[in-house]
């Protein structure tokens, strides 16, 4: 956990108080391994355990789909098996992942540098591409990946490590990001939306803390529109996914009080930029 992000981050239950070191471990390359953050207001503590905040403690998964993604071979195998393919699947039509986070940092505007969050980050990918671009164009800025699953987590840290970024991860709820109003200034998203549980207060915490030029890029799932793909979505409902209509997914946008910007659709893929 980076010194330098630590006035960004706030504590999940009060979320305009920053968190305050209680006490550091072990410090390697200017970042805390090992030690732990309390907030002023409510006295909790959270531990930082290999570099990772840890602000869920022993909560549960919500449903069978996030339950699968603390798995430790979840966590090893989805980057490493179905990701590179995903978006060609789901979209009919070749989609590599080099389309994918070209599409993701240009819409970002990674170029305005600041407080950049991968929410649903899982083993990282687009945490990485959004640090990979900030590096490229030169301005300053954090990138911190946000994810329910400690596995998913340590995978993503592995990862961002083997191709030398500075990524901070947080083990964090979309629901309470640890963030106060108005500080990022670049929210993604890619694929989290459907197994997210409450989509309305994920998306209130996206409108509460973009910045006034803060911009927010989703790639999310649609509704099949073929009667196969509605009941094999169906059947995975039961797990917990959730595939919304655009138009479903477009008033959830507008109740979150979001506005949207622009939006494509590649077979169920769909590419949301808000503000
Ligand atoms: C489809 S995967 C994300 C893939 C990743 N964004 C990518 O582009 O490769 C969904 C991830 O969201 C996480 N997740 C599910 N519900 C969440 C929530 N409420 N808050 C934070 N993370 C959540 C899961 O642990 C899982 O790692």
């Amino acid at each position: 956990m980076d010194f330098k992000l630590l006035p960004y981050i706030t504590c999940p239950c009060h979320r305009e108080t920053p968190l305050r070191v209680e006490q550091i471990g072990r410090v390697v390359d200017g970042a805390i391994e090992t030690g732990r953050l309390r907030c002023s207001h409510c006295a909790t503590s959270y531990p930082i355990v290999d570099g990772i905040l840890d602000l869920l403690g022993r909560q549960w998964p919500g449903s069978i789909a996030q339950f699968v993604n603390v798995l430790p071979l979840a966590a090893w195998a989805y980057e490493r098996t179905w990701r590179p393919l995903a978006l060609s699947i789901l979209s009919g039509e070749q989609f590599p992942l080099e389309r994918e986070l070209t599409l993701i940092t240009e819409l970002a505007g990674v170029e305005r540098g600041g407080l950049m969050i991968d929410v649903g980050c899982s083993n990282g990918l687009y945490a990485r591409a959004l640090e990979q671009a900030r590096r490229r164009s030169g301005v300053d800025g954090f990138v911190v990946g946000i994810d329910l699953s400690l596995p998913m987590l340590q995978e993503a840290r592995q990862r961002a490590r083997r191709a030398g970024l500075h990524i901070n991860f947080i083990r964090a709820s979309a629901q309470a990001l640890p963030f106060a109003s108005g500080t990022a200034s670049v929210l993604v998203m890619g694929g989290s939306l459907n197994e997210i549980g409450d989509i309305p207060a994920a998306l209130a915490e996206w409108r509460r803390l973009l910045a006034p030029r803060g911009r927010g890029v989703m790639m999310s799932l649609a509704a099949a529109s073929g009667q196969l793909g509605r009941t094999f979505q169906q059947a995975l409902g039961s797990g917990g996914l959730q595939f919304p209509t655009l138009d479903e997914l477009n008033q959830y946008v507008a109740q979150a009080g979001l506005q949207l910007r622009a939006q494509w659709q590649y077979g169920i893929v769909v590419f949301s930029v808000v503000q």
